[in-house]
C-alpha cells in the first residue's frame, strides 16, 4: 500500500509555479494578482482564505482580501465583484463559499469576469470544461487529477466511482476523468444520495473518488483489493489524546481501508495541500492570459 503524499507533491508544484512567477515577473513589471472576496465570519472559509493569501505570497504572487460583512447586501456584493472586474491589475477573483443565505449564489457567480474566474465556477467555464475546450478547471478537482499524474496512476480505461455530487468536488471531477485526454479516459460512475447499492458499486472501482462530506462514511466492504482511494473530506473531531483537543479525519475510515488499497491519499496531508495548486495555476494562466488572451 503506498500512501500519496499531497504535501510533498504540492510543494513540488509550489516550487515550480514559483520559478515560472519569477521568470514572468519582469515581463509585465508586476506579479500575478489573485483578490478574494470573503463575506461574513465563517471560521472555515476565514481559515481557507488565509492559507490562500499565504500560498500566492509563497510562490511571488501578490494577493489581496476584501472582507465584507455578514450584512453585505447583494446588490453591495456584486457591486464590489464589478470594481474588481475592471482592475487591470487584478488577475484572478474569487469569492469564498458559502455566501451568506440572503445572497444568491449564482449571481455572484454569473457576475464574477470569466476571464477572471479562477474558481472555474462561472457557468461559461464550467460549459468549457464539459467540452473539453481550455478553461479554468476547478481547483480542488484539477488537484485530485494532478496527485494521480504525480502518482503515477494509470487512468486510461479504468472504472472510477465518485461518491458525491457537489458542483465544487463530485461533478467537476467526475466530467474531467471521462475527458478523452491524458490522465483521463475513465469509465465512471457517479454515485449520490439516492444511489441504491452504494457498497457494491464502490466495489467495481478501480480508482474511488469520496467526496461525500460525511465523516468516515466509507469503510473497507466498500472498496475493492487493489484500489486508489482519493479522500476528499476533512473533519474535525474531539480527541481528548490530542493536544488541540480535536482529529483531523476524512469520509474514509482510512485505519480499516488503508491495507486494501493500492494507494490512499490520508487526511490531513492527501488532497488538502492539493486544492491550493489548482487555484495557483489558474491565476498564473489568467496572468498570461491563456485561456482568454489579453488585447
Ligand atoms: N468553498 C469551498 N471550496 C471552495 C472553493 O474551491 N472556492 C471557493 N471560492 N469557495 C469554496
Amino acid at each position: 500500500m503506498n500512501i500519496i503524499n499531497g504535501k510533498e507533491i504540492a510543494d513540488k508544484l509550489k516550487a515550480e509555479i514559483a520559478s515560472e512567477v519569477q521568470a514572468l515577473r519582469s515581463d509585465k513589471g508586476r506579479a500575478p494578482h489573485l483578490a478574494a472576496i470573503l463575506v461574513g465570519n465563517d471560521p472555515a472559509s476565514e481559515t481557507y482564505v488565509k492559507s490562500k493569501e499565504k500560498s500566492c505570497h509563497e510562490v511571488g504572487m501578490s494577493s489581496s482580501v476584501y472582507r465584507l460583512p455578514e450584512t453585505t447586501s447583494e446588490a453591495e456584493l456584486l457591486e464590489a465583484i464589478d470594481f474588481i472586474n475592471k482592475d487591470d491589475e487584478i488577475d484572478g477573483l474569487i469569492v469564498q463559499l458559502p455566501v451568506p443565505k440572503h445572497i444568491d449564489v449564482n449571481k455572484v457567480i454569473s457576475a464574477i469576469a470569466p476571464e477572471k474566474d479562477v474558481d472555474g465556477f462561472h457557468p461559461m467555464n464550467v460549459g468549457r470544461m464539459v467540452l473539453g475546450w481550455p478553461t479554468y478547471l476547478p481547483a480542488t478537482p484539477m488537484g485530485i487529477l494532478l496527485l494521480l499524474q504525480r502518482s503515477g496512476i494509470e487512468t486510461e480505461g479504468k472504472r472510477c466511482v465518485v461518491v458525491g455530487r457537489s458542483n465544487i468536488v463530485g461533478t467537476p471531477v467526475s466530467i474531467m476523468l471521462s475527458r478523452n485526454q491524458a490522465g483521463a479516459n475513465c469509465t465512471v460512475t457517479l454515485c449520490h444520495t439516492r444511489t441504491k447499492n452504494l457498497d457494491a458499486v464502490c466495489r467495481t472501482a478501480d480508482i474511488l473518488i469520496v467526496a461525500t462530506g460525511k465523516c468516515e462514511a466509507i469503510t473497507a466492504e466498500y472498496v475493492k483489493e487493489g484500489a486508489v482511494v482519493i479522500d476528499v473530506g476533512i473533519h474535525r473531531v474531539p480527541d481528548s489524546s490530542k493536544k488541540s483537543g480535536f482529529a483531523l479525519k476524512g469520509d474514509v475510515k482510512y485505519d480499516e481501508v488503508a491495507s486494501r488499497c493500492s494507494h490512499i491519499t490520508p487526511v490531513p496531508g492527501g488532497v488538502g495541500p492539493m486544492t491550493i495548486i489548482g487555484l495557483l495555476k489558474n491565476t498564473l494562466s489568467a496572468f498570461k492570459g491563456e485561456i482568454y488572451p489579453h488585447e
